[in-house]
């Protein structure tokens, strides 16, 4: 972190990071507004799923758009275009006379969330140099959820007069400054380079290198690092989606993309105060123990920050899910064989939120962070962003899936098996991390590269067709 601060790049961090709070804000702030939605406009119940479901929906769009729109426009003038749809859809939900509007309004925002989800890890990753290059990524995930803190904080302040428009409207605000601050980054050097101009590359590698890391990162070098590369891909677009080199990539993404939604965050994010009140919590309480879980998934993200590029990406995700699997069996079996708790001060109601807590804290420090981290750094330059695309549509359909299904199964199965389930799907992460996961810390996203066209280089014998072929003196930097 010192590092980071001292960073001259850090400006561009900063603004480059902005999105990730509108993401956060956005699917932060419905739980609470949908409460006073619903008796504004006589909500049926299948209508306030659909008011909450059409973002997530709108995402999953958003990002297949992004991804290959952000080859010929570049990672910022996406960004631009996201900030431009956020403040729309901002104004309109705020503004909508009817049911109508609104679910219209939300599926545009989704668009935007979907977007940022994509766009600000990969410009975070595209511009970081290597030795922070985790921490600054990182810094989409400490945006993400500073802005459902935000949100938590905003749907307490406005609870008792139950203004939802303020709370949907609020968004706008960020999404300016976000407009304002971006034109004042630049692009990435590596889609610099791509389009030829060099020079502009090479000033924003300069730009970015702190006073105490990167100094060793020599800007021509990596310059060199990235044409060659790009040079060796000659496919790109969605032909080379299907390639025998890239499926391995795609595959570790798609992976980490729907396992960070299968292990369950998201009941807890978008459903702990329903989860809290059925342990005995009255609603107020419900909502201050929310703030909580709201407050430690801040501070454990920074604690992400400061150790993805000193612990690496791979002891992370095995630590977090160690402590996400633990507190689901935890909340699994005592929901099974205890008895309802009829207050919160009743043990069984103390586990629960204990679980929940130590659920969020596990995430936050580990998957939640890396996974966008790991995202643009195993996938290939020449097509980052189409491969994002099916990627973070993946984590949007993900997340979708669970958040559908979560108060249904809750209902049919109850609790115990639920939560248990979702301990299971932790196991096999774990095996999917041990076997198919690269380490990626410490070295340049074109040294990671490299590693995956030697593996296809390996795999050429074995007749999946590709004809490229990397230079033998970098075998060594692979996998
Ligand atoms: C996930 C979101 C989640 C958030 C919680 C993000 O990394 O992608 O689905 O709501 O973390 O902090």
């Amino acid at each position: 972190m010192k590092d980071l601060l001292h960073a001259n790049g850090r400006r561009i961090f900063f603004f480059g990071a902005l999105g990730g709070l509108l993401f956060g804000y956005d699917t932060g702030v419905i739980s609470g507004a949908i409460l006073f939605i619903k008796t504004d406009f006589g909500l049926s119940a299948f209508l306030q799923g659909a008011v909450v479901a059409v973002l997530l929906l709108g995402a999953m769009v958003g990002a297949v758009l992004a991804g290959p729109l952000s080859e010929p426009f570049g990672r910022k003038k996406m960004i631009v275009a996201a900030g431009i749809t956020f403040t729309v859809g901002a104004i309109l939900a705020a503004a909508a006379p009817n049911v109508g509007v609104l679910l219209a309004a939300r599926f545009i925002i989704g668009l935007a969330v979907g977007s940022a989800a994509l766009l600000v890890p990969l410009y975070l990753s595209e511009i970081a140099p290597t030795e922070i290059r985790g921490a600054v990524s990182s810094l989409n995930q400490l945006m993400i959820v500073v802005g459902i803190l935000v949100a938590f904080i905003v749907n307490a302040i406005f609870a008792s007069s139950g203004d939802w428009r303020i709370m949907l409207g609020l968004a706008a605000v960020p999404s300016v400054v976000l407009l304002i601050g971006i034109f004042f980054v630049p692009e990435t050097p590596r889609f610099l380079v791509r389009k030829g101009h060099e020079r502009k590359a090479r000033e924003v590698l300069e730009a970015v290198q702190s006073d105490q890391v990167g100094a060793d990162e020599d800007p021509q070098e990596r310059i060199e690092e990235i044409k060659e590369i790009d040079a060796k891909e000659s496919e790109a677009g969605l032909k080379a989606l299907a390639a025998g080199w890239v499926r391995p990539a795609l595959v570790v993404a798609i992976g980490l993309a729907v396992f960070q939604q299968f292990i369950g965050i998201n009941t807890i994010i978008y459903y702990a105060p329903t989860t809290l009140t059925s342990a005995g919590f009255g609603s107020d309480a419900a909502i201050y123990a929310n703030l909580i879980i709201g407050v430690l998934n801040v501070v454990a993200t920074v604690v992400a920050v400061r150790l993805v590029d000193r612990a690496g990406r791979k002891p992370l995700l095995f630590g977090g899910l160690v402590g996400m699997t633990l507190s689901m069996t935890i909340l699994g079996v005592s929901s099974a064989v205890l008895a309802t708790p009829k207050s919160a001060s009743d043990p069984e109601a103390i586990i629960t939120l204990l679980c929940l807590a130590g659920f969020i804290v596990s995430f936050a420090a580990t998957w939640g962070p890396v996974v966008w981290v790991m995202l643009p750094e195993v996938l290939p330059l020449s097509i980052r962003g189409t491969a994002m695309g099916v990627a973070v549509f993946a984590n949007w359909a993900a997340n979708f899936a669970v958040s559908q299904t979560f108060p249904v199964f809750l209902k049919s199965w109850g609790p115990g098996p639920v939560f248990l389930g979702y301990a299971a799907i932790g196991v096999i992460a774990f095996v999917f991390v041990k076997f198919l996961v690269p380490e990626t810390k410490g070295r340049s996203l074109e040294e990671i590269e490299e590693g995956l066209l030697r593996k296809a280089g390996e795999g050429e014998g074995e007749g999946d067709g590709d004809e490229r072929r990397p230079r033998p003196e970098r075998v060594g930097a692979a996998h």
